[in-house]
């Protein structure tokens, strides 16, 4: 397995992504993990990441020092790169000139990183490669025993190399997908250089994961809060593969799910794959408690408050589990460089399942801890779980509590649940669906003047909001096409009574968010 520091880049994640898609086995860690657990770890390979800070300035990032004594191959990228030039005996200067974006380089010599990967070559038969750079200071001497292994114009030290240490490094991103070659350039690094075989797959991971969720409960039982969402309908599928009826799922329909979504996870679960499932209709409770309730924040703890109540009279109901699962994934899990120096924002609450162990005096199952969403995803459909349900667009936790503005009534959800089944039905239908990440209907309770046949109404509006994105945390408002916003309008005004005007959200995240509470 390759370990992987941290210093801090907004690129991290996506290296253990791509050493991953080389099917090897990689944790991320923060850079400041002491010797001892890297001994541990026992890398076949080590990566350091980029990073924000400056090697230039006093007390900023370090490798430890073992990274360099282990034997192991090391690759340093951009930050990575720095701080290892400057520890082994380089100089690193802050650039005149910064260079973000993309950027050609020329790689020389017959380096093991780099040889014979190229995008084309020059008159003189050197490889170019069209890479993605964001740097402000540069290598600019060469530690003992390094070579230059790519280099351009604004760059000259733009890769090094010790190839008797196995020590390699790169000024630009291998890990973005606009450095053409970096997915070759991971897996030579890797397979190559590091020798580490290509082993993680899925169906590996499968019988690896249900051997060990075997060892952990043995004959316990254990409970599991089922959503609908993808993570923790793949937690139910390999629970229910490892341990059958030792798991007990319990689905809380708290009024403000989707459009048949409790007949859904029932038929998925319940009817096809014979998971046992305590289907709770908890919605008048929810209702009862958010009614009068127009504030977003109080709205969505009133729902969190709510979730954690119905579970723990439920689960009370099982004497016997043992064990709690959840489904966390590996960027929950992550803690970043970054989140250590920077406390991120918190513009909203998210309210997830969780909160819960403390207080039910269970132990804690986390079978996705070491998956990223797309190998969760890969796992569900190894596990035999439809399509359509594996890659659903992410819903939020609190539902449709936060796509009816203000307060939250019965009857506004009825209405917003029809409008929104058409919207996602007719996405679905022209192919739109896949090509946005996230799209769904807000209810909107402000009544307008309309015209129906002979008669005037004065109706709801809703808004239809679709956007594409990356990491959800900005995002552009997707381009549908016009014919396609026209049928989704005509239908939802003639088909939910109630509905007389329907808009369309043209706002990006930021200044925007992607609901609307
Ligand atoms: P925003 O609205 O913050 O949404 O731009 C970013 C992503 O997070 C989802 N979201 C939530 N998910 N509980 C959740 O589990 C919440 O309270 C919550 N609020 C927003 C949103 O759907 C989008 O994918």
């Amino acid at each position: 397995k390759i370990l992987i520091l941290d210093f801090g880049s907004q690129y991290t994640q996506l290296i253990a992504r791509r050493v991953r898609e080389a099917n090897v086995y990689c944790e991320l860690h923060s850079f400041d993990v002491d010797a001892e657990f890297i001994r541990e770890f026992n890398p076949v390979g080590i990566i350091l990441s980029g990073g924000p800070a400056s090697v230039t300035e006093d007390e900023t990032p370090r490798a430890p020092q073992i990274v360099f004594e282990l034997g192991v191959p090391v690759l340093g990228i951009c930050y990575g790169m720095q701080t290892m030039a400057s520890q082994l005996g380089g100089t690193v200067e802050n650039a005149l000139h910064r260079e973000f974006g993309y950027a050609e380089v020329r790689a020389q010599g017959h380096s093991a990183l780099l040889r014979d990967i190229q995008d084309r070559a020059n008159e003189q038969g050197h490889g170019l490669l069209d890479v993605w750079m964001s740097h402000g200071d540069k290598v600019t001497a060469l530690p003992e025993g390094f070579k230059v292994i790519a280099s351009n114009a604004a760059t000259a030290i733009a890769g090094m190399a010790d190839e008797a240490r196995r020590f390699y490094a790169l000024q630009f991103h291998p890990e973005v997908t606009h450095s053409k070659q970096g997915k070759a350039i991971i897996s030579r690094f890797v397979h190559e250089i590091c020798g580490a075989a290509a082993d993680w797959t899925m169906p590996n991971y499968v019988d690896e994961a249900v051997a060990r969720v075997r060892e952990q409960v043995g004959n316990d039982e254990v409970i599991l809060g089922l959503s609908g969402g993808v993570d923790s309908s793949v937690v139910a599928a390999l629970l229910h593969k490892a341990i059958g009826t030792q798991l007990t799922c319990v689905f809380v329909d708290n009024g403000l799910l989707r459009l048949n979504e409790a007949e859904q996870v029932m038929d998925t679960f319940a009817r096809n794959l014979g998971v046992k499932v305590i289907h709770v209709d908890a919605s008048a409770e929810f209702m009862k408690h958010l009614g009068g309730v127009t504030d977003p924040e109080q709205k969505r703890k009133i729902i969190g408050r709510e979730f954690v109540e119905v579970f723990q009279r439920e689960s009370a109901k099982l004497p016997n589990a043992k064990w709690l699962a959840q489904g966390t994934i590996y960027p929950d899990v992550i803690e970043s460089a970054g989140a250590k120096t920077k406390k991120a924002h918190a513009i909203k609450s998210h309210h997830n399942v969780g909160g819960l162990p403390d207080t039910l005096h269970l132990k804690l199952l986390e079978p996705l801890r070491e998956l990223f969403k797309d190998e969760v995803r890969e796992l569900g459909v190894a596990l035999g779980l439809p399509h359509e349900m594996v890659y659903r667009h992410p819903f939020p936790g609190p539902g449709l509590g936060v796509r009816i503005l203000g307060e939250v009534k019965a009857e506004f959800a009825d209405l917003l649940r029809r409008a929104d089944a058409i919207f996602i039905e007719e996405l679905r239908a022209s192919g739109w669906y896949e090509k946005t990440s996230q799209a769904f209907a807000v209810f909107l309770p402000v009544k307008s003047v309309g015209v129906m046949g002979d008669g005037r109404t004065y109706e709801y509006v809703v808004a239809l909001r679709a956007i594409q994105t990356q990491d959800f945390m900005t995002a552009h408002w997707a381009e549908l096409p016009y014919s396609l916003l026209g049928k989704v309008s005509n239908r939802i005004i003639n088909e939910v009574r109630g509905i007389n005007r329907v808009v369309y959200d043209i706002s990006g995240k930021p200044p925007a968010t992607i609901e609307w509470e």
